[in-house]
């Protein structure tokens, strides 16, 4: 009965990070350790203040940008329900007070606070965020998208990585 109850579970979860992977039309594939690094280097170009990550899967950037800014709010959107009950599993686990959760999406949220953003999405999704960025008034952010461009914005650097597909990590100075 045991088993069969943890089965169930199992399979719930797997169809709902797919169901999502369908409905939003990316999966919560995390960053490569080589990306990880290359936009926490990157983010020291920002200014001090909250960090968002918009769409923060596993949370394996969040967490590193949460353990290299301990004293900065970093707070995170997801809206698949396993990754994000994941990350707030480890924020619980691993005593990380400065990380905030959300599931709920990003182009409903308010992220003029934030001098930091950082995403790894989609091309679709680059261009709802290009819109929603568009219509916000934030003042002197900074973004990193890990591989996929803004499509109407020049990138401020751009960094290409040491991997299969020379990844391109892009800044841009918002505001
Ligand atoms: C490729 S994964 C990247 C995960 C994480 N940022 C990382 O780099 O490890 C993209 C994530 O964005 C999430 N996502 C896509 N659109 C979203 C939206 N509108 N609001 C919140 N999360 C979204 C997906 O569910 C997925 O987990």
């Amino acid at each position: 009965m045991f088993e069969i109850g943890l089965l169930t579970i199992i399979v719930l979860a797997g169809l709902s990070v797919v169901w999502f992977t369908l409905q939003l039309g990316i999966s919560p594939m995390p960053s490569s350790a080589k990306a990880t690094r290359a936009i926490l280097a990157a983010s020291e170009a920002a200014g001090e203040g909250a960090i968002i990550e918009l769409g923060s899967g596993w949370g394996t950037l969040l967490f590193a940008l949460a353990r290299k800014y301990p004293h900065r709010r970093v707070i995170g959107y997801e809206l698949s329900w396993l990754p994000w009950l994941y990350t707030h599993l480890y924020k619980s686990i691993f005593r990380l007070p400065n990380v905030e959760l959300y599931r709920q999406s990003f182009l409903a949220a308010d992220l003029s606070s934030a001098t930091l953003l950082v995403c790894y999405l989609f091309p679709e999704g680059m261009e709802q965020l290009q819109q929603k960025l568009a219509a916000e008034h934030g003042a002197n952010r900074l973004l990193i998208s890990s591989t996929f461009a803004l499509p109407a914005s020049t990138p401020e650097q751009t960094t290409r990585l040491d991997d299969l597909y020379n990844t391109p990590i892009y800044s841009y100075q918002l505001g």
